[in-house]
């Protein structure tokens, strides 16, 4: 049997049951995975007070009940057809897409074989557990903005929100590409920012932003749609761009319904492109949104071969106390949590 987490109704705090179903079986190119870790990121949270119903809808993840989780690492337990990548007894981890299907807070998952890769087998499972979600979409960004590993030498790249769990990655990929960063982490962080290497660290508080200079090459928002416009003020005149994942598009959708939310996106989206263009015209200017990617996943893989890639766990949890560990991500309480059916 296969127990899973359902989050039955959008409620603060949130309400959950875990119940038992049968087990499911792999498709053409899935495979079944036995959970051992999965995540509890900061949008399982918001989306079990209901943010986000309106637009995730289109994709059958908008309704309740729902299973919440976009993360995991585990054992294959069988595999479809057409897999020839894995077989049963393999250490994995991978990522769900947000869909109909569900999510992976569930002791079984079945996971298309592109979103699954190998695990290093002495890998615990929940610091595995941590990254997949938060790094592909921290990739993603890095894209939006326009850096990779062919241009990041040696470019300035001012990380908003780098205390929390994109910012730490962020700062771990970038100092290993050798990129000169700048961090703006919450209060009392700042050395936190420094211990990571950049070069320079400050505090979020009035007036902070302004003090930087104005020559970034790359800029990336992990903290708060607030303060996109003076994050684009710091871009320098050859900036390669900014990207966002804070941005306003669930937000809008959910408060005006899609037609009107849709209308009022766009428009901060192209004020926003505008203050960038304006700063420097040949930059780029995006809003990140996660979906699994391939490349991010392989460099992640590459990463931890590596050993340059990890979040602290905060709290390791059964799905029996989900409530706990959804209480520690809508707390921002430090590290990340895990829950281990
Ligand atoms: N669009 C997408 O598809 C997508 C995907 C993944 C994540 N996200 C969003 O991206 C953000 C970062 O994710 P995460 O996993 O890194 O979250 P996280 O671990 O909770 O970290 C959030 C960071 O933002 C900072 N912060 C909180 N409130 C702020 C404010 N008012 N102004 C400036 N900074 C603030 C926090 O500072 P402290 O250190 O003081 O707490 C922390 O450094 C979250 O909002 C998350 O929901 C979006």
């Amino acid at each position: 049997m296969r127990r899973e987490l359902i989050c039955t109704a959008p409620t603060t705090p949130p309400q959950f049951e875990v119940r038992r179903a049968e087990l499911p079986r792999p498709g053409r190119g899935e495979v079944l995975v036995r959970v051992l870790a999965s995540s509890v990121n900061p949008i399982d949270a918001k989306r079990a007070a209901g943010y986000g119903q309106r637009l995730l809808a289109l994709k059958g993840a908008g309704r309740f009940p729902l299973v919440l989780g976009n993360d995991l690492a585990g054992q294959v337990l069988a595999v479809g057809p057409g897999v020839s990548q894995f077989t049963a007894g393999q250490q994995v981890f991978g990522l769900l897409a947000t869909g109909r299907a569900g999510g992976a807070h569930a002791t079984h998952v079945l996971v298309p074989q592109q979103q699954l890769m190998l695990a290093d087998k002495n890998s615990p499972p929940s610091a595995l557990a941590a990254l997949p979600y938060s790094f592909v979409t921290m990739w993603l960004a890095l894209n939006g903005a326009g850096l990779s590993l062919s241009n990041a030498r040696q470019a300035r790249v001012l990380i908003n929100g780098a205390s929390g769990g994109l910012g730490r990655l962020a700062l771990q990929l970038l100092t290993a590409w050798g990129s000169r960063l700048t961090t703006i982490c919450g209060r009392g962080q700042r050395q936190l920012g420094l211990d990571m290497g950049a070069e320079h660290s400050i505090e979020r508080g009035p007036g902070n932003i302004e003090s930087l200079p104005k020559d970034f090459d790359a800029v990336l928002n992990f903290g708060s749609w607030d303060d996109e416009a003076l994050l684009s003020s710091r871009l320098g005149p050859k900036a390669l761009g900014q990207a966002t994942t804070v941005h306003p598009l669930l937000g809008h959708v959910d408060r005006l319904g899609l037609l009107a939310g849709a209308w009022a996106s766009r428009k901060d989206w192209r004020a926003a492109r505008a203050r960038v263009s304006a700063r420097a015209p040949g930059a780029r200017y995006a809003w990140t949104v996660f979906k699994p990617d391939r490349e991010a996943l392989e460099a992640l893989a590459t990463s931890l071969r590596e050993r340059r890639i990890a979040l602290p766990v905060g709290v390791a949890l059964s799905l029996d106390q989900a409530e706990l560990a959804f209480e520690h991500v809508s707390a921002g309480r430090p590290g990340r949590a895990v829950l281990l059916p």
